[in-house]
């Protein structure tokens, strides 16, 4: 059986912190897609970590975590990362598999996605340049290296072929920086990896599940990043909804159970791109401050605004969400007023639904004004004990989405969390 838990909105809904908190009822956790460009907090003895590559439920001793298929790999951040999390007594070792069919992100890869960046100019994507673009075009165009040559005798020649396909092209772009430090590390973590499991993914989850273990898929980036269905070209390169799961670890549809969608009680993005419902005043700026919002991946401050249901409700059909967790509720606590937006005003008319070129059009966010709860609920643990106006916003969101609120989130710590 398979469970899903992804973001609905534009990333860092608090997807690392939940997974963390659900990792205990599973057998495994995977990543089906993204790579380095995902940051997940979780927090481990009250001391917080941010996980890139490897997936949130490392913690849990008993918790096998695999890296699939479709996850795009930078050996560099794993190492680093296998490291940070030895220093808490975890043996990456033991409980880490990845899939030998995961392709690999190449120190050119990283040089191409900032020498593209550089030439877009005012039209660049934000991208957290980490190399995750070009790694999906060699993976589509059939060219890149995966995580299974790495035990090949040729793996280095085949690694030159393509790095002077590479050069050619960040020669056109007229990119001249010097990536040689960056190619000794990837030799030294790619010799690292070697003594990591690498498995056939697809039998490795295939056979657990048929075992009867519970397997939860952990979703990187957003729904609104999707490469089909989000902000295009302002999105990742990878299908973050989840359909992305399938192929993302080699398993079928119809074995997966719940989709968990996690959005926060506002809405954020980092990077470019459209943005209905930003707050360009005071009140965002309170948004940010209060919710801490800065990249966990770039340190970049992320843009805020009010919760968008035309574009959750889009993420809800798009991935069939069974269930929503709504995190930083506890970042509205003090706010008077809030906004709800409820629909897109387009030429005048009132929509529903996401355009398909949102950043081509105006779109002004209607909004429905709800009571601010007034009240902190950072140590609130159970949901008979949430002040009236917070139900009333919630319920309010229940009823436009057609999913329940299953968990409300209160704050950042492990235990912060309330059954709805
Ligand atoms: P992810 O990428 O979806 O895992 O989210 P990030 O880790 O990038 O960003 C979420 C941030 O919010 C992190 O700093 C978390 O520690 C924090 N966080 C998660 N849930 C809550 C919550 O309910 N309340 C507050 N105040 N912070 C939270
Ligand atoms: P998590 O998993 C928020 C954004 C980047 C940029 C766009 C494309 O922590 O939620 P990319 O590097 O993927 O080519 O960048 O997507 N982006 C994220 N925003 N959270 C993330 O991951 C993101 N991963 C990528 O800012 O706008
Ligand atoms: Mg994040």
């Amino acid at each position: 059986m398979v469970d899903v838990l992804l973001g609905l909105q534009w990333g860092d809904e608090g997807k690392g912190k939940i997974v963390d908190y659900f990792a205990p009822h599973y057998d495994i956790i995977a990543r089906f897609q993204g790579g380095p460009n995902a940051g997940h907090t979780l927090y481990v003895n009250g001391e917080k970590i941010v996980l890139h590559q490897i997936p949130s439920g490392i913690f849990h001793a008993s918790t096998i975590n695999l890296i699939g298929n479709g996850v795009v790999l930078d050996a560099v951040t794993l190492k680093k990362e296998h490291d940070k999390v030895a220093a808490f007594g975890v043996d990456g070792r033991k409980n880490l598999f990845i899939s030998e069919r995961t392709h690999l992100i190449l120190p050119t890869h990283r040089a191409l996605d900032k020498a593209s960046e550089l030439s877009k100019g005012n039209d660049k994507i934000g991208s957290t340049l980490k190399g995750i673009g070009p790694a999906y075009m060699d993976k589509t165009g059939r060219n890149g290296l995966r995580v299974g040559d790495l035990l090949d005798k040729n793996f280095t020649t085949q690694y030159i072929k393509l790095r002077m396909k590479h050069q050619r092209m960040l020669d056109s772009f007229g990119f001249t920086e010097d990536i040689s430090a960056w190619e000794e590390e990837f030799f030294e973590a790619i010799d690292f990896m070697r003594s990591l499991n690498i498995v056939n993914g697809e039998y490795f989850i295939n056979e657990k599940i048929r075992a009867g273990k519970k397997v939860l898929a952990e979703g990187a980036q957003g729904s609104m990043l999707d490469v089909d269905f989000g902000t295009f070209p302002f999105v990742t390169s990878s299908n973050t909804i989840s359909a992305g799961v399938c192929t993302g670890l080699g398993i079928a549809p119809n074995r997966i159970k719940e989709v968990i969608g996690v959005s926060k009680a506002y809405c954020t993005r980092v990077g470019s791109g459209p943005f209905p419902t930003e707050l360009h005043d005071e009140v965002g700026e309170r948004l940010r401050k209060i919710g801490n919002e800065f990249g966990a991946t770039t340190g970049r401050p992320r843009r805020c605004g009010w919760i968008d249901l035309v574009a959750l409700d889009f993420a809800c059909m798009i991935n069939g969400v069974t269930q929503i967790v709504m995190t930083k509720a506890d970042v509205l606590d003090a706010f008077e007023e809030l906004q709800v937006c409820t629909h897109y005003r387009i030429d005048g008319k009132e929509e529903r639904s996401i355009p398909y070129q949102m950043g081509k059009l105006t779109i002004e966010p209607v909004y429905q004004q709800f009571s601010g709860w007034m009240t902190d609920i950072t140590s609130i643990a159970s949901s008979d004990k949430l002040p009236a106006a917070m139900n009333t916003y919630m319920h309010f969101i229940n009823d436009y989405l057609k999913v329940p609120v299953s968990y409300i989130s209160n704050g950042p710590g492990r235990d912060q969390i309330i059954k709805a």
